[in-house]
């Protein structure tokens, strides 16, 4: 695969004013910036040359200006800076080709080839509702991973179950006060009696004891703990299954903490040899330098069961031997901010330098999310609940003629999901936001609805025009509009890259909210001015270059949806 087209010129650029300086290019490189765009497209500042060449920034970049030679830049000084500009040919054309050979897969490259990303995420718990903290590591992580995948990682995503613990001998305990026994197989009933068993185990210590007592006999290996325990498990799997297959989002291992139940002694032994274990009120706890009021790591209970943090330690090291990561990501929410850095700190005094390249990638909080079926948040019902609402969008869209299907059911489907995907890509993941499905849906704000209008009126504008010519003059593009598509097209290589590099997905939903506000200047701008109308006008030639402009935008706005996991209807 060939370099994307932004980054070849700018390395070019780079290498060619490294020349000029006599110094490496590894030296300058991070120096060249997006110019602003009134200037050009790439900047490079002179001042911190100024001291060793005793001479003024302004001078130095007009000397550098005039040496500094690359095939279709155009490179001039300005002030203390000196600025490059893509000629409009052969960008134009380079920059439309490869979005309309690349398809879906445009703003991909191989820069990740023969490297390894592990990333844990969804990990939701059995017997337990979805609720919003996995809607976001679900979405999150299918985002981040996409990402990783389009650079050509291999990546390993996992779904680390919460299938162990003592809140499953909630789960079971629960049953036998509340459970119908036909209904073991409901998740709904499930849920419902999860709920009702943490609330009385919160009052009644009794109770609570029972539950652990459940657990210590799963750990144990007790036949008839583990066969209930399979079962529940096996109705919170096919229930999990059916929302990952309606979201498009696929693991390619469904391993959880029970992956690791006889599989921690090892663990503990080497911690206890490596770093030391101590106990503490009959606990085993790691035997590290505490901050005040820091819990400290438990490795074992009082009872002997193993806690989530022992599991996490064996996971890691697991997922280390089995992998051999380059990174290691824990799509998981900022309350669990703490157990990732203690994690992460025994596994650096057991002297695992594997920890250096282990990520977590936290997530804020969602307000405000609720249904019309009340306060237990379950996905399911958010589902529904959305293409319900995206009905009523499309439905009044059919009857005004704005949109046309043949199956409004199914748009209503993509809508919805769109725009829960989206309205949470949107934020950076760091921040807590809050929900609100006018926001969320609507088709003309910062939604997904409206990029997956964008993306069908491109489609729309390529129908009417006689579909996308084969070829085309792109020197015909000189309208600033197209340049200003042409440029947001061009950056989503780049975008992709710095996404990935940081977790976070919002850069391509910002890139893509971008890009649709250039695209409708563009398909706007004729209605002000009849010589700028667009795309179906002008002669034949024009008409043509304008339509493979739309064609690569249309693919640009499909492969940066696709990445975040959003559909493309192409007629909305
Ligand atoms: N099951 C946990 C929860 O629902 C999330 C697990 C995150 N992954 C991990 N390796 N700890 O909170």
């Amino acid at each position: 695969m060939s370099p994307p087209v932004y980054s070849r010129y700018r390395t070019a650029f780079v290498e060619a004013l490294a020349q000029s300086l006599g110094v490496p290019a590894s030296e300058i490189d991070s120096q060249v910036k997006p110019a602003d765009p009134a200037h050009g497209d790439l900047s490079f500042p002179t001042f911190p040359l100024a001291k060793a060449q005793k001479k003024a920034p302004p001078a130095i970049a007009a000397a550098l200006a005039q040496g500094v030679k690359v095939p279709g830049l155009e490179i001039v000084a300005a002030g203390p800076y000196v600025n490059a500009k893509f000629s409009p040919m052969p960008f134009t054309a380079e920059v439309i080709d490869a979005a309309r050979s690349q398809g879906v897969r445009y703003g991909g490259s191989d820069v990740g080839a023969g490297k390894t990303v592990v990333m844990d995420y969804s990990s939701p718990n059995i017997a337990k509702p979805i609720a919003f903290h996995h809607i976001r590591s679900t979405v999150i992580g299918h985002a981040v991973a996409n990402l990783h995948r389009a650079l050509g990682y291999r990546v390993e995503g996992i779904n680390y179950l919460g299938d162990w613990g003592k809140q499953f001998g909630l789960v079971a305990v629960g049953f036998q006060e509340y459970g119908e026994a036909d209904k073991r197989q409901d998740m709904a009933h499930l849920v419902q009696v999860y709920v009702k068993a943490n609330k009385r185990a919160e009052q009644e210590p009794a109770f609570d004891e029972r539950a652990r007592d459940f657990f210590r006999r799963m750990e144990a290996g007790d036949a008839e703990a583990l066969t209930l325990w399979k079962e529940f498990r096996e109705t919170s799997v096919r229930d999990f299954e059916r929302i990952y297959a309606r979201l498009g989002v696929k693991f390619e291992h469904m391993e959880g903490e029970s992956f690791y139940q006889g599989k921690m002694e090892p663990v503990i032994e080497e911690i206890s040899r490596a770093v030391g274990v101590k106990e503490s009120q009959g606990a085993t706890i790691v035997d590290l330098a505490y901050e005040e009021n820091e819990p400290p790591v438990l490795l074992k209970k009082n009872d002997g069961s193993t806690l989530y943090a022992t599991r996490d330690l064996a996971a890691a090291i697991d997922r280390h031997e089995r992998f051999h990561f380059d990174k290691s990501l824990y799509v998981v929410a900022t309350d669990q901010a703490l157990h990732f850095r203690q994690l992460f700190r025994v596994l650096k005094a057991m002297g695992r330098s594997f920890v250096d390249r282990m990520v977590h990638v936290n997530f804020g909080r969602v307000h405000g999310m609720s249904t019309r079926q009340g306060n237990v948040v379950l996905l399911t019902d958010v589902l529904d609940e959305a293409r319900a609402r995206a009905r009523t969008i499309v439905d009044k869209n059919i009857e005004e003629g704005k949109i046309q299907t043949d199956d409004p059911e199914k748009l209503a489907e993509q809508i919805g999901l769109g725009a829960i995907f989206f309205g949470d890509l949107k934020n950076r993941r760091g921040t807590d936001y809050t929900f609100d499905w006018d926001d969320v849906l609507n088709l003309t704000g910062h939604t997904g609805a409206y990029l997956q209008y964008a993306h069908a009126r491109a489609c729309n504008i390529l129908r009417k025009g006689g579909g996308a010519p084969a070829s085309y003059d792109a020197t015909l593009l000189t309208l600033p509009e197209e340049q200003a598509v042409l440029r947001a097209i061009a950056r989503l290589p780049v975008v992709v890259q710095e996404a990935a590099e940081q977790q976070e997905p919002s850069f391509v939903a910002r890139w893509l909210l971008d890009l649709a506000a250039a695209f409708s200047s563009y398909y706007t701008a004729g209605n002000q001015d009849r010589n700028k109308r667009v795309v179906l006008e002008g002669h034949d030639a024009l008409k043509a270059a304008r339509l493979a402009l739309t064609d690569a935008t249309r693919a640009a706005l499909a492969a940066g949806l696709t990445l975040l996991g959003i559909a493309t209807p192409e007629n909305m």
